[in-house]
């Protein structure tokens, strides 16, 4: 692939969350020098130490080997990021209101920050998840040299550096034409050097060496669609997930198993395997909050969206539909030992916002469980979220040793090995609350629950 490379050299990144330290990270490898820039004093030193603010496969060797190579900075001056800088990312937090709705003022906020120091020509992106119609509130807050593009992100935590790496596709939406296609030109630029950028991360590495070829696509829009195709993809995605607990409700009423049903359907290409995995739920910083958002922002518009509210719901009973369903096996769980292996919203992220897996122990030690909690890199994160007298440990042996029941609440590969569970004494139930465990190894003695899975 020839790639045109772009004229300009420098970028900056607002906002050192997963989306904007990952960004920058790739960039400052693709032959950009890049500034991060967060207000916050620690997450800069920690990148200016060549470290990520949180864990996430490949970013702290991205990061170390830029900082020695002086492709990237930190700081948290506004000036001194901006003020020569051709193309300005804005990737900062969007989190949720109380009422569901988007809370939108750090997006205001990193705008009307940089406003004084933008040079003539520049290109503000806003990568950040933001309601339809965003765009447009924070363009008068720019000067009328400044270009407005939104580029949504579509990367996933856990596997950030890799879906951006090799992306399925780069939406880029605004007014200017030329600026839609200098952003666009970034990412050409970033995907001819994927291969090489893969190199310098090991675990990236060996899958790159596996792909033949691949082509991202390039979707060139309105503003107002870029900013909706984020949130409806978030939205159905969701979506999906909730279909499939809901079917493994009616399964756990039949002889019919989830996992079956959702491959069955899954190799029909008009519906697709993915994000049909049935168990306790979705949680993260991404879609329950852009699920009420859009419930939320499309109210503001007059426009219902009852779909959503039930996938919300369906979403928000599974982790005490699971706890219910081990109950009524076990009898009680007063004074039962539980371990619960996972605490973070999935596997490969530290990240245990709104985790579901949280939600279990908390809902365990309510019942009067002894509850005793191990994730390999989300205890620090998830430990103001748990309930008083939950405790957390630092091996998973520990957490499992002397448990009468195991709450499997993350899908982390060092659970799915059988053989950790099979010398347990006490062990008399494994919980599957992800349908992560191969349900035919605990066929002697302990019994296996699983969610939709057939003969729980
Ligand atoms: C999600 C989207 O997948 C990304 O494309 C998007 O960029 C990101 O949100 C964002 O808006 O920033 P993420 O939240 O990192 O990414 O995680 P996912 O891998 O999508 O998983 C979300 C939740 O759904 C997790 O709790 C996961 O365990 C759950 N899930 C996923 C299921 O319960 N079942 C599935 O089949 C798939």
């Amino acid at each position: 692939m020839i790639v045109k490379e772009p004229k300009f050299k420098k970028i900056t990144v607002i906002g050192s969350g997963y989306v904007g330290t990952t960004t920058a990270a790739l960039l400052a490898h693709a032959g950009f020098h890049v500034v991060a820039l967060d207000i916050d004093k620690h997450k800069v030193e920690m990148i200016l130490n060549g470290k990520s603010p949180f864990y996430e496969i490949g970013l702290d060797t991205l990061i170390s080997s830029a900082i020695a190579k002086k492709t990237l900075s930190a700081t948290t001056n506004y000036e001194e990021a901006i003020a020569d800088s051709d193309i300005i990312f804005s990737c900062v937090g969007t989190p949720d209101n109380p009422d569901g709705s988007s809370n939108l003022s750090y997006v205001f906020s990193a705008a009307e920050s940089a406003t004084p120091f933008f040079k003539k020509g520049a290109v503000f992106v806003q990568k950040s998840t933001v309601p339809v119609g965003t765009g447009r509130k924070v363009i008068p807050l720019l000067p009328k040299n400044v270009a407005y593009v939104s580029n949504p992100e579509f990367l996933r935590e856990g596997t950030a550096v890799f879906d951006t790496l090799l992306f399925d596709r780069i939406v880029a939406g605004g007014n200017d034409n030329k600026s839609v296609e200098k952003v666009l030109d970034i990412y050409r630029q970033l995907e001819s050097r994927n291969k090489q950028i893969a190199q310098i991360v090991p675990e990236i590495g060996n899958v790159f060496s596996d792909i033949k070829s691949h082509g991202g696509q390039y979707i060139s829009t309105t503003l107002e669609s870029a900013e909706l195709i984020k949130v409806t993809a978030n939205a159905f995605l969701a979506l999906k997930i909730s279909f499939a607990n809901s079917i493994a409700k009616l399964c756990d009423e039949t002889d019919a198993d989830v996992v079956g049903v959702m491959d069955g359907i899954g190799t029909d290409t008009r519906i697709g395997r993915a994000f049909l995995n049935a168990g306790r739920g979705y949680g993260g910083g991404c879609f329950p909050k852009d699920v009420s958002g859009l419930i939320s922002s499309a109210l503001e518009h007059g426009v219902d969206l009852p779909i959503m509210t039930a996938a919300t719901e369906i979403n928000d009973s599974m982790a005490g539909y699971i706890v219910q369903k081990a109950e009524k096996f076990l009898g009680s769980f007063r004074q039962k030992n539980v371990a619960v292996l996972g605490l973070s919203f999935k596997a490969g992220t530290s990240d245990a916002r709104k985790s579901p897996a949280v939600k279990i122990a908390n809902l365990l030690a309510k019942e009067d469980a002894s509850v005793i909690c191990y994730d390999p890199e989300a205890s620090e994160e998830a430990h103001p979220n748990l309930n008083r007298g939950v405790v957390i440990v630092e091996k998973l042996d520990e957490a499992i040793k002397d448990a009468d029941v195991i709450f499997v609440a993350t899908d982390w590969p060092e659970f799915k090995d059988p053989s950790i569970y099979r010398s347990l004494k006490k062990c008399k139930m494994i919980v599957d609350c992800m349908n992560c465990l191969d349900k035919d190894a605990f066929k002697s003695g302990v019994a296996y629950i699983g969610v939709g899975r057939n003969g729980d």
